[in-house]
């Protein structure tokens, strides 16, 4: 017996080390990272990750000062950093709509080099662990009565005071907002067909029930239901051009499935 589990233990402790690598693998060397910043970032975010590079005075959004950690599209709740695969995602996706371009073109290595570099220039980082994503449940399926459903979701938790009456972005609010930064923010027009950190209907729940941090978009998280939300989706998907047109054919398809 004593002999089994002798035999057992380097066994073991191979698999834990391979385990343990291959999560190494998984995240990116700062080191590395610092020279794709240089090349392809800095521009922009500026050589000391304060968002003022050169380029930076030509752009009315300002690119990131990364230095508080404060990042606006994240899976995690309010007031948390954002994980590894949030920043992918946004350098993936790239910004719709600002100088922020998608870095698909990217290698994966070089992506998540960077990405360990930026975060190099938060102390929070360091000191504090992203909060666990929160759970977005499946889409129950876009449809007219949905869209009807969010829109009185969207009166009755007031997005118009900043978003207007029709998404414009024109809200009685909306000229008079600022980000952390002390730059005029403006909401985006929600009728142009795109959000800016990609179009996935998970995408746009997760916008509310997270907030954008850094902005004054707050999170619902506390007062929202996922149907709710889920019906604010469809409702702001309605306001793009043509989508409920695009969507009529399939709805058919998947409400007859029962989803709702
Ligand atoms: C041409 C200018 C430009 C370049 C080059 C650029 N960015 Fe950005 N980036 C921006 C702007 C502008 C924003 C802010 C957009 C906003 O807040 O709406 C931004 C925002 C970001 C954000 C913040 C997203 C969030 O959730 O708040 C990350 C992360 C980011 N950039 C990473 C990078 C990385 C990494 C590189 C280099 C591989 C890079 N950017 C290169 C302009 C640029
Ligand atoms: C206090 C003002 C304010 C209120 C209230 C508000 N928003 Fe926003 N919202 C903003 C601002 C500002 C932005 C733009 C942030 C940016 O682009 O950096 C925004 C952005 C968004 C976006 C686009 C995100 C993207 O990735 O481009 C969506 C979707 C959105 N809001 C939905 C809502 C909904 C739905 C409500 C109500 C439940 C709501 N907002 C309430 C200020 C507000």
């Amino acid at each position: 017996m004593f002999y089994r589990v002798a035999l057992w233990v380097p066994v073991l402790t191979g698999l834990l080390l391979a385990a343990g690598s291959a999560e190494a693998a998984n995240t990116g060397n700062a080191g590395n990272g610092k020279l794709v910043y240089q090349r392809y970032c800095l521009s922009c975010h500026g050589a000391q990750g304060n968002g003022q590079g050169e380029a930076a005075e030509y752009m009315s959004i300002k690119p990131r000062d990364y230095r508080q950690g404060t990042y606006k599209w994240r899976s995690t709740p309010s007031g948390s950093l954002p994980l590894d695969s949030d920043l992918e995602h946004t350098l993936l996706n790239g910004l719709y709509g600002t100088y922020m371009p998608t870095w698909r073109a990217l290698d994966e290595r070089s992506r998540l080099d960077v990405i360990a570099y930026i975060k190099t220039f938060s102390p929070r980082f360091t000191t504090e662990k992203p909060q666990d994503p929160i759970i977005i449940p499946p889409d129950p399926g876009y449809s007219d009565a949905s869209v009807a459903r969010g829109d009185a979701v969207y009166q009755k938790y007031n997005c118009a005071q900043c978003h207007g009456a029709g998404g414009q972005g024109d809200g009685p609010s909306a000229h008079e907002l600022k980000d952390d930064w002390g730059n005029a923010l403006v909401p985006y027009d929600l009728t142009k067909g795109h959000v800016k950190c990609g179009d996935k209907s998970t995408d746009i729940y997760r916008v509310f029930m997270s907030g954008l941090a850094g902005t004054p978009m707050p999170t619902f998280a506390d007062s929202l239901s996922s149907t709710d939300a889920w019906d604010l989706v469809h409702f702001i998907q309605s306001l793009s051009p043509g989508y409920a047109k695009n969507m009529a054919g399939t709805v058919a398809s998947t409400t007859a499935g029962g989803a709702r």
